[in-house]
């Protein structure tokens, strides 16, 4: 089979990012949801903005940023204990339920196996923990080692230079469209995890498989020859 690894994003696509707006909405009742998106956006926002100009720093700082900003627009007064609630369930977070019989079955096909994630290395080995996933992966790949985030070149070339192979012939594997997308740019064999049904970004280009759950990720490995 041409696929011969598999390097998985993190936070949506292997661990439930769920459960942090249902702690946003039990701390600020009408706003967890509210919370969670613009969170979750300014994070992203942020490791983009810091690529680009050149001003890293690890995930777990920029996620604290994007969390007091998120709470500032919304009117939300933060407390050190609620600051600690929110970022300690980034720690804690559990896996999509499938998950880990997917990432079981990848493994007994031979496939290598990596997180790539913005995430520092702690975050991404205690979510690891907590999801009940230690000795799954063969490498935890964090982008703090190249000091960019995703979508940097960078950050994407970390996977074929562990695992020693071609770009194409490694699936990545995001529930983020824009991550499969800029993936696909980078050269990698890509599948799009469309858990909740989202629109295709228009970039003009299109990850190579789609479908609603980690297990379809098996599907489209068959047709890969
Ligand atoms: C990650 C974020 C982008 O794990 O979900 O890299």
């Amino acid at each position: 089979m041409s696929i011969q690894a598999i390097a998985f994003d993190a936070y949506g696509t292997l661990f439930d990012v769920y459960s942090i707006g249902e702690l946003g909405e039990k701390i600020f009742p009408g706003n967890g949801l509210a919370l969670a998106g613009l969170w979750r956006d300014k994070q992203i926002e942020y490791t983009r903005l810091r690529t680009m100009c050149s001003m890293y720093k690890p995930f777990w700082e920029v996620t604290q940023d994007a969390l007091v900003y998120a709470c500032n627009k919304l009117r939300l007064q933060l407390s050190l204990d609620a600051q600690n609630a929110l970022m300690g369930q980034y720690a804690r977070l559990q896996a999509f339920p499938e998950n880990l019989a997917v990432l079981k079955q990848l493994r007994e096909r031979g496939l290598k196996l990596a997180i790539l994630s913005n995430g520092n290395q702690h975050m991404l080995q205690s979510a690891v923990d907590a999801a009940d996933m230690q000795g799954i992966f063969h490498h935890l790949l964090s982008v703090d080692a190249v000091k960019k985030f995703k979508t940097a070149p960078e950050a994407y070339q970390m996977a074929p230079d562990m695992f020693d192979l071609p770009v194409k012939n490694i699936l990545f594997v995001s529930s983020n469209c824009w991550d499969a997308c800029c993936a696909t740019w980078f050269g990698y064999t890509t599948f799009w995890v469309n858990r909740n049904d989202a629109p295709l970004e228009e970039l003009g280009v299109v990850p190579h498989g789609q479908g609603k759950s980690l297990t379809d990720v098996i599907q489209f490995l068959d047709t890969q020859v």
